[in-house]
């Protein structure tokens, strides 16, 4: 039995909550007032039979003791188990003092350099030597909202100002030296502040914690323009994007991302509405940025400088695009094993060149509608590329010189889009350099290394079936039916995070225009899986999504409890055989099939996403019918004491319900699933 299981086991449902609530006896249920939302005739029921509760109201939610602890207290899991653990008597394994000094640093660090923001921030809305810094953001056009959005602030004309202000609040010279904020002289011995009379852009994280600043120089002449935080573990310019935690939403929405160069683009696109924009830091675009963004946007748009070193920088991004998220083409690309980068999804890679002399702040002040439609006539990546490459072509061009710039042009056009899109790149490239397409297909094939993308990702090559069958059990019992689709569904989420999302996207298509299907067919939640540790392990691999600190595995196991640590590795090597033998019936004939099919096509992405999409799906399934039969019996339970249950839009709940049901069925009758999401 895991910890988790043992604290339930031990605790009393209906006694923890009636510590929140007044719990009335209705049948053999509990009914209260509910203590998450206003509510004069009570919808919150506790279960005594399955220790779960559910809201009927305007909450509708629903879960055990854990998540209604969470809830009320607004604990974390990790917090939630401790306490109720304590309560329950249970004795649970500590952190490893090595994990909690290194969280304790971290934590240090993060609060230094968000104290040091704010200090930053206020000078430049209240010193009096920052009048020409405010002057500075009012010439550039930046409001109030936006100076406080962005934290945007000012690092006095000084040594030690900011130096002193945070060894003021407790944070020691070398601390504020390793973070960054300020120099040590190693010769004098001396410490002084690295920022001095430059306007302070604090860089965030995904999660808008403060991790380093980009500094613009006030003074014409100063150099460098930007002085920019020093490279650390906080601070990797090759992994943070600006202004993706304010991004990160419209990017979802839109699908789309936009990457601009410099932060003042990125900040003034913002404050003209355009949300989904986010700024390079200043280097060419790198894989794990790449990866990042594939995981929220379907289509990226590079609008950078029109400058040639705009352009170079461009096509550069756009090489790094290609390894990211392509094929075949960057695996020989890259020994080290670039296939790791390889995703599975290909983005729409888009470009936007700019007019000559502005980038995307000039022309987005000047005249937002043109940023508008500028970014609406982003050319796919394989015309721009002609393009360029093409530019210095001429009608009067030899033979020779079109066949140079073709061949150079060649492996980035064929590289990794479909056959398709293949073929209607070549002959793009033909028309442009007049060169037969056959010949310029000869010209790839000599080049090309045969096609070995049979496995697209690391994650994969783990594949199911390959799972040794001799392990163990840490666990006792074999998991019922229930909990089968649940393990592996995390079992397969733990190999991809980000295939929740083609999920997610299917549990909206089935919505069609149903509105009152918006609740039972929302997003998979924690909810769907019904053994807690489940719940908690999904809930971080959902949280993993939104973040770009860590790899979503890294971020996993860094804030798991540690209690929850072992039964994901438990999960992770669970070979199927295993799970199989606690399945009967038609469930094992269909997990045997599955691994026919699979076995049979090596596992492609789209049939790993299928999968997971049936998983969800039958998740789903058994979260509605549990909710229903919960619905069933307090009907029942109502009519045997005289009373209705109208006070719940009782029937319009379990209609939708009924309804999200049968369409969940019908799509499960369909063979493949990831070629039409
Ligand atoms: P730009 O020189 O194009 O700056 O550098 P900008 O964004 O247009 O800035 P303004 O409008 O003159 O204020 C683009 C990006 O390159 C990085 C920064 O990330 C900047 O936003 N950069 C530039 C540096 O890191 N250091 C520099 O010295 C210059
Ligand atoms: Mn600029």
């Amino acid at each position: 039995m895991s910890v988790v299981d043992d604290v339930k086991a031990r605790l009393d449902i209906v006694e923890v909550v009636s510590g929140y609530t007044n719990l009335h006896k209705a049948g053999r249920n509990f009914k209260a007032l509910c203590p998450f939302h206003q509510e004069r005739t009570p919808s919150f029921i506790v279960f005594p039979e399955t220790q779960t509760w559910r809201c009927f109201g305007a909450c509708g939610e629903g879960g055990d003791v854990f998540s209604f602890v969470m809830k009320a207290e607004g604990w974390d899991f990790a917090e939630a188990l401790r306490i109720l653990a304590e309560r329950a008597g249970v004795e649970l394994q500590p952190f490893t003092p090595q994990q909690a000094e290194r969280q304790d640093a971290n934590d240090r660090m993060l609060g230094l350099l968000n104290e040091a923001a704010q200090f930053f921030h206020t000078q430049l809305l209240k010193a009096p030597g920052a009048q020409g810094a405010r002057e500075y953001v009012a010439r550039r056009g930046l409001n109030a909202e936006t100076i406080d959005a962005f934290s945007i602030g000012y690092a006095p004309d000084d040594w030690r100002q900011a130096l002193q202000h945070l060894q003021m609040l407790g944070y020691k010279q070398d601390e504020i030296v390793e973070a960054g904020v300020a120099i040590l002289n190693e010769d004098k011995g001396s410490v002084y502040d690295r920022f001095r009379h430059r306007l302070m852009i604090p860089i965030r994280d995904g999660r808008g914690r403060t991790v380093g600043f980009g500094a613009r120089a006030l003074d014409k002449d100063a150099v460098p323009k930007y002085l920019n935080s020093p490279q650390g573990p906080l601070f990797d310019k090759s992994r943070l994007l600006y202004g993706l935690d304010m991004a990160r939403r419209a990017i979802r929405e839109t699908e789309t991302v936009v990457v601009v160069e410099g932060y003042m683009d990125a900040i003034q696109a913002h404050q003209a509405g355009f949300h989904n924009v986010v700024a390079q830091m200043g280097t060419a675009l790198t894989e794990d940025q790449l990866r990042q963004l594939d995981k929220y946007a379907t289509r990226l748009i590079l609008a950078l400088d029109p400058d040639a070193a705009g352009a170079s920088a461009t096509l550069r991004g756009l090489d790094v695009a290609r390894q990211t998220l392509g094929g075949d083409e960057a695996m020989t690309f890259d020994p080290r094993g670039i296939m790791r980068y390889t995703g599975t999804v290909d983005m729409d890679l888009r470009v936007v060149t700019l007019p000559e002399g502005q980038d995307p702040d000039d022309l987005i002040r000047e005249n937002p509608g043109a940023w508008e439609q500028l970014i609406e006539r982003a050319v796919p990546v394989a015309v721009y590329v002609i393009e360029q490459g093409t530019a210095h072509l001429s009608s009067q061009s030899s033979y020779y010189e079109r066949e140079a710039a073709a061949r150079k042009l060649l492996p980035l056009l064929t590289a990794t889009e479909s056959d398709f899109q293949r073929n209607v790149n070549i002959q793009a490239l033909a028309r442009r350099v007049r060169i037969d397409e056959r010949t310029l297909i000869e010209w790839t094939q000599r080049r090309r290394a045969p096609k070995t993308r049979t496995v697209p990702s690391i994650r994969q090559q783990r594949r199911l079936a390959d799972v040794p069958a001799d392990r163990t059990p840490a666990t006792s019992g074999p998991p019922g039916q229930s909990t089968f689709w649940e393990g592996f569904c995390l079992y397969q989420l733990l190999r991809q995070p980000e295939q929740l999302f083609a999920a997610n996207r299917k549990l909206r298509e089935l919505q069609g225009d149903d509105g009152a299907l918006s609740e039972a067919l929302r997003k998979l939640g924690p909810e769907d899986f019904t053994r807690p540790e489940h719940q908690v392990i999904f809930s971080y691999l959902e949280q993993s999504l939104y973040q770009d600190d860590d790899e979503p595995l890294e971020y996993l196991y860094r804030h798991l409890p540690p209690a929850l640590i072992a039964f994901v590795d438990e999960l992770d090597a669970s070979p199927l055989e295993r799970l199989e033998q606690g399945l009967q019936g038609s469930l094992r004939i269909e997990l045997q099939s599955v691994l026919r099919e699979q076995a049979r096509l090596s596992m492609t992405p789209e049939l790993s996403t299928d999968l997971l999409i049936r998983e969800a799906l039958t998740l789903r399934h058994s979260r509605i019918e549990r909710e229903l039969a919960e619905l069933y019996f307090l009907q029942e339970d109502a009519l045997a004491q005289g009373g209705d249950l109208t006070e719940w839009d009782y029937q319009a709940t379990v209609e939708a319900n009924r309804r999200a049901r049968e369409r969940i069925a019908k799509a499960l009758q369909t063979r493949h699933f990831a070629r039409n999401v």
